[in-house]
């Protein structure tokens, strides 16, 4: 039988007075008074260690959240042992037995653990409570029950059979463990690059950010809470190269499920091939990279439309999104209006702790992200080629805080168009209205990314001759939207090129990765 394709989680508002928003300022309060002592999960066992780390909010560094407890080789190593333990019982379990623990903590998160998670994900990743609700609570959540549905999809699918002849097809896990290495920007993706794997099946060694722990914790409390048995996801909390030297070394190492950078995801492929003659099978490689995403506006577009879109798709999340806006195409007919309108509409964005609703821009995730971003602005300050027209202020003292940057460029390949630098900085390129036809061209060669990207037109023969020039360009195409906020169920998410391997988060392709096909024939 099949599961019925489940709705989208409701986004709560937590407008003033609302039970929702007491709850969640309650558990902020009480996440912030307390001092977490988060340990290692492996096997059945919390593990602490004496290598105590601190947890920090971004945007208010002096403050201690709690501690983790940080790993080494010998942890990994208990990892991968605990995961494969509990390997054999796990993958005989019906699917229907391993739906019931997924759709169960669905349900906890998006009831009794809901504030806790987006409370853990707000101060941890300093995410305000709109862009933690719609991640940590809304989209882990469809994670899952979307997931459920297409597992059952999958082992529902079955062979024709002849006069004589019965064939089977026999989803089976893979063989060894898969290593799931999660990014800090979203809670979801934290958990569903363990989950995916583990509801086919699979047992899982996971290696959250550093900078996610706060929130990764709170998600494993959550999946034990709903019977998930013990070594079937293992979290560990160590430096990558540490996890990556013990993990692509192992015979049992059946795959990984990434997100993160372009340059860690080529280089674990390296490893992985240095190893390749040792694995038992071919490792599954699936991953999910950076992003130069684009917002190409034709002269037809709506000015209203782009300054929301622009705004929203470069700054939610300071830009901290591999989705995010971050180079725009716009025609010189339509630059001064949208200027003063871009301008307004900054204007009215506050920057602060998560604490307060009413910030809108909170802190990048950390000081080496900070100083990243910030030398980039630096550098406009002295170049000639370009101007910074919004923006461009920050301050590491308390928080590290930017405030939204537009950069105008005449130079169409000028470094902030073409590099990736994960905040909230979005450069715009003006083009003149007779050259519309050569932007797709200039879009494709400035970037090695193919990940997401917006047109904004009104003009219909405008839009259908860019969906088919900029084929190949996103994984995720919007139009007249921001190209970020892609719902699970509505808009599988990934990307190709240097994006990744656009193995769609959150989708029947996805789940196909984890699972290796038996087909049987059996004549009578
Ligand atoms: N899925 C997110 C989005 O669409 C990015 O990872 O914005």
């Amino acid at each position: 039988f099949k599961v019925p394709a489940p709705v989208n989680e409701p986004v709560l508002n937590y407008a003033p007075g609302s039970p929702e928003r007491k709850a969640l300022k309650s558990a902020i309060e009480a996440a912030r008074s307390a001092t977490a002592d988060i340990p290692m999960f492996i096997g059945r066992k919390e593990i602490h260690t004496e290598d105590k780390q601190e947890i920090r909010p971004p945007h208010d560094h002096q403050h201690v959240l709690g501690h983790y407890s940080k790993g080494d080789e010998s942890h990994v190593q208990a990892a991968i042992e605990a995961a494969l333990a509990a390997k054999p019982a796990w993958e005989d379990l019906a699917w229907e037995q391993r739906a019931a623990i997924f759709l169960k903590a669905a349900d906890l998160l998006a009831g009794p653990y809901r504030a806790r998670i987006n409370a853990a994900t707000m101060l941890g990743q300093s995410k305000n409570a709109y862009q933690a609700e719609i991640d940590a609570a809304c989209e882990m959540i469809d994670f899952l029950r979307f997931n459920v549905s297409y597992m059952s999809e999958i082992y529902a699918q079955q062979p024709g059979s002849a006069k004589g002849i019965w064939n089977r097809t026999e989803q089976r896990a893979l063989e060894g463990f898969v290593f799931a290495l999660t990014p800090f920007n979203f809670t979801a993706i934290a958990g569903n690059l363990p989950t995916a794997p583990a509801m086919m099946g699979n047992v899982v060694v996971w290696k959250p950010a550093n900078t996610q722990i706060f929130a990764a914790h709170v998600l494993m409390e959550v999946f034990r809470e709903a019977g998930l048995p013990g070594g079937v996801i293992n979290l560990i909390y160590t430096d990558g190269p540490v996890a990556g030297e013990v993990i692509f070394s192992h015979r049992e190492f059946a795959g990984i499920h990434f997100t993160g950078s372009t340059a860690v995801f080529q280089q674990i492929w390296k490893e992985i091939g240095n190893h390749i003659g040792n694995y038992r099978s071919y490792p599954r490689i699936v991953g999910e990279t950076g992003g130069k995403d684009f917002v190409l506006v034709h002269p037809s577009a709506s000015i209203n439309m782009t300054s929301t879109a622009l705004v929203r798709g470069a700054f939610e999340y300071q830009g901290q999104k591999c989705s995010a806006a971050s180079r725009a195409y716009i025609p010189k007919s339509l630059w001064p209006e949208l200027k003063k309108r871009l301008l307004e509409d900054i204007s009215s964005l506050r920057m602060g702790g998560v604490e307060d609703f009413r910030n809108f821009i909170n802190a990048v995730i950390d000081e080496k992200s900070f100083d990243k971003i910030t030398s980039y602005i630096n550098r406009v300050k002295n170049d000639p080629q370009a101007e910074i027209i919004a923006g461009g202020d920050h301050d590491k003292s308390t928080g590290y805080f930017i405030s939204p940057t537009i950069i105008q460029t005449t130079d169409p390949m000028y470094v902030t168009m073409c590099d990736e630098l994960f905040g909230p900085v979005l450069t715009v390129y003006v083009y003149e209205d007779e050259d519309f036809r050569s932007i797709p061209r200039l879009i494709d060669s400035t970037s090695i990314y193919a990940l997401t990207g917006a047109v904004i037109a009104r003009d219909r023969y405008a839009i259908e001759w860019l969906e088919k020039e900029l084929r190949h360009s996103a994984g995720n195409f919007y139009i007249n939207d921001k190209p970020t906020g892609a719902v699970v169920g509505q808009q599988p998410f990934g990307g190709s090129r240097g994006s990744g391997t656009n193995d769609k988060a959150g989708s029947m392709v996805n789940l196909l990765r984890w699972v290796s096909t038996r087909s049987i024939k059996e004549t009578f």
